[in-house]
């Protein structure tokens, strides 16, 4: 049985005993609990029909994030604030000044997906974000509205007012600390366990026991082996309880990101590493896969077409690894063995990330080539970083992603290059040398032949944008000079 999981609904304390551990929110709330306005799309935190919010406590404040319910294990409500779309009702019968906006702006039509686009809208408003067009584009393209009816929603993005309960905010943050455990929770149903220690140390601890058990962080891919692959987790082990793990330390040549550290929460750090983190991030899923995923996460996973690996590795960041009190580390490249396989020992979990500070002399990209802009998987993505002394190339790092069975190092493109000038010529003949570095494989998302050309006029894209005149951006400044 282990203990009742606690969250707040629409005010009141809610308690879940003998919950699945893997239930998702989604279905706890259709199902259990017959609120049936947060609609099922895909089951898989691409569509955006499921948007529910969370308020947690973050530095006493409440801080409101959208998220993809579909995605939520019922016990990562635990201490936690849920609105629905039924939490917007007025005991009045009035509707809630962000429904208002959208029915004055005909910003619905079919109607699937309109619960998640108010309640994306309503998290919105809460955080008290700006709502010019550029920042709620950011914040609704996690929402697909297979109409198309983006500018009346926009409209009503910008027409909903500053929030309307800003009032009520400190009772609520007063509420969330009375949730407060002192205790890890633990569920227990049928034979299945999840553990949500409140402590790295205890957490560790508990890894070190289960070496089998699956680690959770945001959930961002572990909620799909439940939902798309029906896969029966025994025992689960969430990091998001421990608040170490939710730390970003500043050192004096780099930062440490925690193991459960979520995108959103590293975008100002990492972007002001350097702006092309920044950009990265932001084109990283949805805000609602954003506000769950972990940097970490992103890495632990493995995957070859993970967004983040090729530019931390061209930035040269070391990750730091745990079992039990036992630590090591190793420079990022070296933990991504095969595909599949990633240097981690049985008990062990990426305690941190440590991505050093970007010197403003060294030529620093990332990149992202994807089929759609926003919310999409890359094809291939690419991190260059290169030093250049007196006009030649001292150092190159130059990373790809969608290029192999994991992210990589190009070898004998860095080797052509290192030591050249750091000239056009040199750019292209290195470019060239990705032949020798990469087979990739032809996919759904691209061809072989595709990718291997894609990341050669990634490289000659760094020049451009960084060489001597950078030829491109003052192209790109004229384009926008001229209109
Ligand atoms: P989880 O799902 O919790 O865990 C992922 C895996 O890593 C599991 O095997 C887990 O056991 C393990 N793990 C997690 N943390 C640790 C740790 N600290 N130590 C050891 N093991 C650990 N990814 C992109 O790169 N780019 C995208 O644009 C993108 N878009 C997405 C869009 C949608 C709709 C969804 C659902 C996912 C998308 N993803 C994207 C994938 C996803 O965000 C990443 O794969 C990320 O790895 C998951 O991080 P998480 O914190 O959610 O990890
Ligand atoms: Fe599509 Fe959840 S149902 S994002
Ligand atoms: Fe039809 Fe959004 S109004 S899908």
């Amino acid at each position: 049985m282990g203990r009742p999981i606690r969250f707040l609904l629409d005010g009141e304390v809610r308690e879940l005993a003998d919950a699945d551990p893997t239930l998702t929110v989604l279905n706890l709330l259709r199902y259990d609990l017959r609120r049936t306005g947060s609609k099922e799309g895909c089951a898989e935190g691409d569509c955006g029909a499921c948007t529910v919010v969370l308020g947690e406590l973050a530095d006493g404040k409440v801080a409101f994030r959208a998220v993809n319910a579909c995605l939520l294990f019922a016990p990562m409500l635990d201490g936690r604030a849920l609105f629905t779309v039924e939490s917007l009702k007025r005991p009045d019968g009035a509707l809630h000044p962000v429904q208002q906006a959208v029915v004055a702006c005909h910003a619905s039509q079919c109607g699937f997906c309109t619960p998640g686009f108010v309640m994306s809208l309503y998290a919105h408003q809460r955080s008290g974000a700006a709502t010019d067009s550029a920042t709620l584009k950011d914040a609704l393209a996690g929402n697909l509205c297979r109409c198309t009816g983006y500018g009346p929603i926009l409209a009503a993005g910008q027409a909903m007012g500053g929030d309307p309960e800003a009032a009520e905010t400190g009772a609520l943050a007063a509420a969330l600390l009375g949730l407060r455990r002192a205790e890890s929770l633990e569920v227990e149903h049928r034979g299945r366990r999840f553990l949500a220690p409140r402590t790295a140390a205890d957490f560790a601890a508990a890894v070190e026991r289960n070496p089998d058990a699956v680690i959770l962080a945001g959930g961002t891919d572990v909620g799909l082996w439940v939902t798309k692959q029906h896969r029966d987790l025994a025992v689960v082990i969430s990091l998001n309880e421990a608040e170490e793990l939710r730390r970003i330390d500043d050192q004096a040549d780099a930062i440490r990101v925690g193991a459960g550290v979520r995108y959103a929460d590293a975008h100002a750090a990492l972007a002001d590493l350097h702006p092309e983190f920044g950009d990265l991030l932001r084109r990283l899923g949805g805000l609602q896969v954003r506000n769950l995923g972990t940097i970490c996460g992103n890495i632990a996973n493995g995957s070859p077409i993970g967004d983040m690996p090729p530019a931390l590795i061209a930035a040269g960041a070391t990750l730091v690894l745990r079992r039990g009190e036992e630590r090591r580390t190793l420079p990022l490249e070296a933990y991504f063995l095969a595909y599949g396989k990633q240097d981690r020992r049985p008990g062990e979990f990426v305690e941190a990330v440590v991505v050093p500070r970007i010197p403003a002399a060294r030529v620093f990209r990332a990149y992202k080539l994807s089929k759609r802009f926003d919310q999409d998987i890359s094809a291939v993505c690419a991190g260059v970083s290169i030093s250049v002394e007196a006009g030649r190339v001292t150092e190159a790092r130059i990373a790809f992603g969608g290029m192999a069975t994991t992210p990589r190092r190009a070898a004998a493109c860095e080797a052509a290059l290192t030591g050249q000038p750091w000239s056009e010529a040199a750019v292209r003949a290195a470019a060239e040398a990705l032949a020798e570095d990469f087979q990739p494989i032809d996919d759904l998302r691209a061809s072989a032949a595709y990718r291997l050309q894609a990341a050669g006029n990634l490289l000659i894209r760094a020049w451009l944008e960084s060489g001597p005149g950078a030829p491109l951006r003052v192209l790109e400044a004229e384009a926008v000079a001229h209109g």
